[in-house]
């Protein structure tokens, strides 16, 4: 089964082609991303509108190239699967609108899928991928989750920030210390070059039992670092490295807590931060000890693209599921809410 999938939640257009049946990265035969960093970078953030405007301008021109990229025309397609929330509305609606409409057009089926659970399946498109049941940490700009996988489509949520996901407060705190939008890479990069220790910064909501996040104070503490420093090149390098630090380790923590409740030893990472390499250094780390396994998508496939979403759809579509005709989206959307799959890859 060959299946298209369009991303358009947020600030990239994502799109690609998924092929059922072929052993491990073979079944991506084609991926693009389009990402409209510089378009918001002059507003510090995402302005909505303006990404929305942005996806109806690049959609149908990456289709037509990640296709080409693909060797297939739109007749060769036997699903189209599309980001139908949690995100923008007016973005998802582009993705939501043109998918439908293209599947309609085709005769073909379509499905909506969840952007996290296009996130949480992504290293499964790896070779050698992980079986289910095991424990997924889901860290980007919007979410950061615990989630028990207990099979393809049944999630529980263990643990979740109580404010700021662990993508956004990398955001905040790099914009804080002058790096243009979007921060986290940037501050990551910065981190390499920083000294280990100079800034001690707390491990939040770590001293206390439980699964929960909070990095909201953390970007206060460095928000006081920051202002009664010398704020030279070097500092700069130095908070970055403590905070960087102390937001692996949080999360460190909470994953081997996660893994000891569940009862498991494999750890899956998916979404933006999950490209971070201290964070798979670590985890890896921790994961080796145990005798399990942590799993990554590569870094590409971390942050927003359309391979994720094709994928959750082919295995969805394989399983049965489609949509009635009309174009919805789901902006605000609970994982667990999600019917299972039955596999059949
Ligand atoms: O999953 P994603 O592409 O978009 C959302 O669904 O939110 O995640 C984007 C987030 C941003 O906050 C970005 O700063 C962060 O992932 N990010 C990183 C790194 N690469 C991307 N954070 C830390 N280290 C990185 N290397
Ligand atoms: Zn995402």
């Amino acid at each position: 089964m060959k299946v298209l999938g369009i991303e358009t939640s947020c600030d990239e257009t994502g799109v690609a082609v998924y092929e059922t049946g072929l052993a491990g990265t073979a079944g991506l035969r084609a991926h693009t991303v389009y990402s409209q960093i510089a378009l918001h970078a002059e507003y510090g953030g995402v302005v909505p509108e303006l990404a929305s405007r942005d996806h109806v301008r690049k959609l149908l021109p990456l289709i037509r190239q990640t296709l080409a990229e693909a060797g297939m025309t739109t007749a060769d397609l036997d699903g189209v699967a599309y980001t139908a929330g949690p995100g923008l509305v007016g973005a998802l609606l582009v993705g939501a609108g043109v998918a439908r409409s293209l599947a309609w057009a085709l005769d073909v089926p379509a499905v909506g899928v969840h952007h996290m659970e296009g996130h949480l399946l992504a290293p499964l498109m790896e070779d050698d991928p992980p079986e289910p049941p095991f424990v997924a940490l889901l860290v980007s700009g919007g979410h950061t989750q615990l989630v028990a996988v207990d099979a393809i489509g049944r999630y529980r949520l263990l643990g979740e920030t109580l404010d700021d996901a662990a993508g956004e407060a990398f955001d905040k705190t790099a914009k804080m210390m002058g790096l243009p939008y979007p921060g986290g890479p940037q501050l990551a990069a910065l981190a390499e070059q920083g000294t280990v220790g100079r800034f001690r910064f707390a491990r939040p909501m770590t001293d206390r039992p439980g699964l929960d996040f909070s990095f909201s104070g953390l970007k206060t503490q460095v928000l006081l670092a920051w202002r009664d420093s010398d704020q030279s090149e070097q500092t700069r390098a130095d908070i970055a490295r403590g905070f960087e630090d102390a937001v692996v380790d949080t999360l460190a923590i909470k994953c081997e807590r996660a893994l000891d409740a569940a009862g498991s030893d494999v750890i899956v990472i998916a979404g933006g931060v999950g490209a971070n390499k201290r964070l798979r250094a670590k985890l890896q780390e921790i994961a080796a000890k145990r005798g399990g396994r942590a799993c990554f998508p590569r870094p590409s496939l971390c942050t927003d693209n359309g391979a994720m979403i094709a994928f959750a759809g082919a295995l969805r579509l394989q399983a049965g599921q489609h949509e009635t005709p009309e174009v919805k989206v789901v902006p605000r959307w609970d994982m667990a809410a999600l019917p299972p799959v039955i596999r059949n890859l």
